[in-house]
């Protein structure tokens, strides 16, 4: 089994069936799923929140979800997202009034942890917390919007994230949102990252199952 973990976007998947679109994704072969929260004030978009989330689980989904809070403020809605059943919470540092306080929030609850660096965002948001977090998300892509270009950039950013966590000897994961496809998910673990997540490439296509396998395939090269 390898150390690569690939997360759909549902932010991309069909909300009229969501129970039933996030069952097919599992089925064929997700390994979590990606829960894009917006609240048209971090960021230009509205999306979706702690009850659908908590629908999820009561509709039977058992996989990790991993919640992307694109949110200001941050605090109030990781106590409603604990209890809503998610795995993992990431969130913005500079939409959080205090890092540590949000890490440790989440923290206690028994959850995984994580930081999102928008392209833009420097890196040294990490100084002082790399021993209270699991995950550094790095968006390839500025957030708000499936569907866009993945940023070159990024590839020298998830570097600088690689070379930290490799630095801290912690078992943070690095995972990477934006952009990414089959044609660039090789280049992308290369650059450092192990937890993929791919919203537009994954539910666009044809037929999931196969979408999945050729990402895994381009991973095992
Ligand atoms: C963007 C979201 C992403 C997005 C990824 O703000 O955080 O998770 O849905 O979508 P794709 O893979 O289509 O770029
Ligand atoms: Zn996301």
């Amino acid at each position: 089994m390898s150390n690569f973990v690939i997360a759909p976007s549902i932010l991309s998947a069909n909300f009229a069936r969501l129970g039933d679109d996030v069952d097919h994704v599992l089925a064929a072969g997700a390994d979590w799923v990606h829960f894009d929260v917006m609240d048209n004030h971090y960021v230009p978009n509205l999306t979706i929140g702690p009850m659908v989330c908590h629908a999820l689980r009561k509709h039977g989904v058992t996989a990790p979800i991993d919640v992307h809070l694109m949110v200001s403020p941050v605090d109030r809605l990781i106590g409603d997202f604990i209890e809503a059943g998610a795995s993992m919470i990431t969130f913005h540092p500079e939409a959080s009034e205090h890092i540590d306080r949000s890490l440790q929030l989440i923290k206690d609850a028994g959850l995984q942890a994580g930081l999102v660096f928008n392209p833009a965002t420097p890196l040294h948001y990490l100084d002082y917390v790399m021993d209270k977090i699991d995950m550094i998300l790095i968006m390839s892509v500025n957030p708000g919007f499936g569907g866009q270009s993945f940023l070159p950039s990024t590839l020298d950013k998830l570097q600088a994230a690689r070379a930290r966590i490799d630095a801290s000897g912690r078992p943070i994961r690095l995972e990477v949102d934006g952009g990414v496809k089959v044609d660039n998910i090789r280049a992308i673990a290369e650059a450092g990252a192990d937890t993929f997540v791919a919203g537009s490439a994954i539910f666009n296509a044809d037929d999931y199952q196969t979408e999945i396998a050729k990402m895994r395939a381009e991973l095992a090269l």
